[in-house]
């Protein structure tokens, strides 16, 4: 089966050709650029890219891919949760193609996209794990028994982890996106100034997250200092993320322990992030439990993962129609 895997839900504009797990091709292009002086992800901005580019984007897959549009057999489309206008200009490209091709049409999730995208490269990972997502809207811990089986074991009361990424950047005035810049800022601190923020951890048993107090620590921090050196701004970034992450590891391996699994996937944009893949990698190691991380072009919104997990879908039973529309706020 060929698949057709569509991404609008945010600022990727994503268009993927999948058979099984195997991506033919994956194009992504982003609007990124147009909202860094904005400090974050402008939905109208967003829409509009999306609407001028997707064709050409469609385009670019199929040619990469050596297929046409003829070929495809299943078209795939994320339809929530994500910015609504931005969703409707995918499922919109999708509804068109099925209805013109006669080719069935099913919606995706998009943070069920994340958590699997894994297996995009992964090809044995048996169930079930625990699975980790970690994004700009979601910081979710699941426990998976089978591709449409899972349940939310945990997730964030508050902001996700990758929006506190953006938001200590904002305070730093490191621009957007926050996760990549924060990353690289805290390789260069030398631990001089001996920072250390609060990592909320919900209670002994939680597997629930918040991040909006280490922001706020973070900002009244910034304020006290009032001027900040390069030095500084590195040990700063340095301190979030190891609080962030530490409660992050702290709490996937926990729910590994209360799960009795051995084996984690993590996704989502922060799971690009170096020093995560490494903290985690080592404590599971430790208990003697394996984790799988997407390659890093799967982390970002991708078409690749909506082709994937909607075929598989598919494969199971699950069908959409032509009345599907954006869910904004779609529960994983
Ligand atoms: O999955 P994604 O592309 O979009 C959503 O579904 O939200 O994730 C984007 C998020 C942003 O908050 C960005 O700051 C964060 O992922 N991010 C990172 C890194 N790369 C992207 N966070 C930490 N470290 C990174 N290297
Ligand atoms: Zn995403």
């Amino acid at each position: 089966m060929i698949t057709l895997g569509i991404e609008t839900s945010c600022d990727e504009t994503g268009v993927a050709v999948t058979s099984g797990r195997r991506v033919l091709s994956s194009t992504v292009t982003s609007s990124v650029h147009l909202h860094k002086k904005y400090g974050g992800v402008v939905p109208e901005i967003a829409s509009r890219f999306h609407v001028e580019f997707i064709m050409e984007v469609m385009e670019a897959a199929l040619k990469a891919s050596k297929k046409r549009l003829k070929n495809i057999n299943l078209v795939a489309v994320t339809n929530g949760p994500g910015l609504v206008g931005a969703l409707l200009t995918g499922i919109s490209l999708a509804k068109s193609l099925s209805y013109a091709l006669d080719v069935p049409v099913i919606g995706v999730n998009h943070v069920l996209a994340h958590l699997y995208s894994s297996f995009l490269t992964e090809r044995n990972v048996d169930f079930p794990f625990v699975g980790l997502v970690v994004s700009g809207g979601h910081t979710v811990l699941f426990y998976c028994e089978d591709i449409d089986r899972q349940c939310i074991l945990g997730q964030t009361q508050d902001d996700a982890v990758g929006e506190a990424y953006d938001k200590v950047a904002k305070i730093l005035g490191l621009g957007y996106p926050g996760g990549p810049v924060i990353e690289k800022t805290a390789i260069r601190s030398m631990g001089k100034n001996k920072i250390v923020f609060p990592k909320s951890y919900m209670g002994k048993d939680s597997l629930d997250f918040s991040f909006s107090g280490i922001k706020t620590a973070v900002l009244y921090y910034v304020r006290k200092m009032r001027r900040l050196d390069s030095g500084m701004v590195s040990d700063i970034c340095r301190a979030f993320q190891e609080a962030a992450l530490d409660v992050l590891v702290d709490k996937t391996c926990l729910a590994c322990k209360m799960k009795n699994v051995k084996r984690i996937l993590v996704g989502g944009g922060v799971a690009a992030n170096l020093r995560l893949r490494h903290k985690l990698s080592e404590a599971a190691a430790r208990s003697g439990i394996r984790v799988y991380f997407p390659e890093l072009k799967y982390c970002l919104d991708n078409g690749a993962m909506i082709g994937a997990l909607g075929e598989a879908l598919y494969n199971k039973g699950r069908r959409s129609n032509l009345y599907l529309t954006a869910e904004p706020n779609l529960a994983a």
